[in-house]
């Protein structure tokens, strides 16, 4: 039953795309996550029996039903959450092609044609950021966290060359490198897997408006060169994933160049700025970074996942990743095209980049510039509306992610209190929105906007679902 026949394969496919378009058209009007039993789920899935194979049509709806139950709906047009998107349907498609045609991406030879658009893409988006595309290297990456972890290595390779062989072991002494206290825990953990350890990460202190400082960058240098270390690396977080902050990024990229550290930013949702003229200041400075990272499958609307990892040192990658295999199939040198799996982590590799070129195609720069200043505009009525129901923004960025927490009275910022409004709000169903705490200890409510679904009137409904939930919560004194 492997092989199907043409009308059954036909009959799949139907249900398949019935089952795609009528999640789109009904979940404005579902819950965006709803309770359900752990128990429940288990039994439901162990009570599958593969000695007893459904028919294609059974095993489409059986699957298609239980995404429907099982999940927060990411793509719902009131998910206000971590960064998932609505796909776009261009996208949805690319990535059905990329399963069904399977283009291995290991080398050149066995996809010239995924290779040649995904080098466009990098250099395209390269150029974006500021980079000339005849210096641009990059590559496609599940996400953000492997392409944090890319940067790492890279920056490892440039700074200490002896790492690629001899390991951390060959070095006089501890690299260490730098990153915000808001940055994101894949810098961290891509120290761990790099053989640093967690601990090799140096909290960089935040100002009050939770971007890195530059002088105890610079003092904390210091103070590690006096004690033997080896600094050598720097990550600027572009769109914190708390707060949507922009770190000082020319300032940080002159510690960067004075120190002689790599200089990587970190841009995973915010980079998405550079397509918009009128955003493309916040980022300025952004083209002096070594390397760069930025996930389509963000604020591109892309599904998971599509990360990219960008450098303007065009050897580094493959200096850092290059490994050859007499079993490889060979082809590329003689046309200057260099192998994906010589030049990043992966071997068998998917068409990353499918989603983001046919996306591209049908939208345009246009369609994304568009995209984001709505997104940009539906942030600023946000902040305003909420403003106006006596909620206290605690956030400065000119991206669509706003923190707040409840003006009506003294306990109005208490996490518990918090929690309980996101609380309501999730198991309303009406919406999903999170609590977190920035600068490691102020708790807050989190919402980020990045869905091309949703409309201003969302934004009216969720002002009016958060001053519901705060009433039914009640237990403030006024101020
Ligand atoms: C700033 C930042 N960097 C890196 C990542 C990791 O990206 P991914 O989840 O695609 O691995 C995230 C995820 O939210 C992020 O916000």
């Amino acid at each position: 039953m492997l092989t199907l026949d043409k009308n059954e394969r036909l009959a799949m496919w139907d249900r398949v795309i019935a089952g795609i378009e009528d999640y789109i058209d009904t979940l404005p009007g579902k819950p965006c996550a709803m309770e359900f039993g752990h128990k429940e789920l288990r039994d439901k899935i162990g009570s599958i029996d593969f000695n007893t194979p459904m028919t294609p049509a059974e095993a489409v709806d059986f699957a298609a039903d239980a995404l429907r139950e099982y999940q927060v709906h990411v793509p719902h047009p009131r998910y206000y959450g971590l960064f998932n998107p609505a796909p776009a349907t261009a996208s949805i498609a690319a990535d059905a092609l990329v399963a069904a045609f399977n283009p291995q991406l290991a080398t050149w030879h066995h996809n010239p044609i995924g290779c040649e658009i995904e080098r466009h893409l990098i250099r395209s988006i390269a150029e974006r950021f500021g980079y000339s595309p005849e210096e641009t290297d990059g590559s496609f990456t599940s996400g953000g966290a492997e392409a944090n972890h890319t940067a790492l290595l890279t920056a490892l390779v440039d700074a200490f060359p002896e790492y690629a062989a001899g390991g951390l072991r060959a070095l006089d002494s501890q690299p260490v490198l730098y990153a915000s206290a808001e940055s994101h825990h894949s810098i961290s953990k891509a120290a761990r897997l790099c053989g640093l350890g967690a601990e090799a990460v140096r909290s960089v202190p935040v100002d009050q408006a939770f971007r890195m400082i530059p002088d105890e960058l610079t003092k904390q240098i210091h103070r590690d060169r006096a004690e033997g270390l080896l600094p050598f690396f720097v990550v600027a977080t572009i769109g914190s994933t708390n707060a949507g902050v922009i770190d000082p990024i020319s300032a940080i990229a002159d510690v960067a160049r004075d120190e002689s550290l790599w200089f990587h930013a970190d841009a995973a949702w915010g980079g998405a700025a550079v397509l918009v003229p009128g955003l493309r200041s916040h980022l300025a400075g952004i083209e002096r970074a070594d390397s760069i990272i930025f996930d389509a499958h963000k604020w591109l609307a892309t599904p998971m996942g599509a990360g990219m990892y960008f450098t303007r040192h065009p050897d580094i990658l493959h200096r850092t990743f290059a490994l050859s295999a007499d079993y490889m199939p060979t082809g590329s040198r003689e046309i200057d095209a260099a192998d994906p799996y010589e030049r990043s982590m992966q071997c068998s590799r998917r068409f990353i980049g499918l989603k983001l070129f046919l996306s591209l195609l049908v939208a345009g720069w246009e369609g994304y510039e568009k995209m984001i200043r709505r997104h940009v505009e539906m942030g600023d009525l946000l902040r305003s509306r909420l403003g106006a129901s006596s909620w206290a923004i605690v956030n400065d960025t000119p991206l669509p992610l706003v923190c707040f927490v409840d003006d009506t009275g003294p306990c109005g910022d208490e996490e518990p209190r918090l929690k309980a409004i996101a609380d309501e709000i999730v198991t309303s169903g009406r919406a999903w929105i999170s609590s977190t705490r920035i600068g490691g200890s102020k708790p807050v409510l989190r919402v980020c906007i990045m869905n091309h679904r949703t409309v201003h009137d969302d934004i009216e409904a969720l002002v009016h679902d958060l001053n519901r939930a705060r009433d039914q919560i009640g237990g403030q004194n006024s101020k």
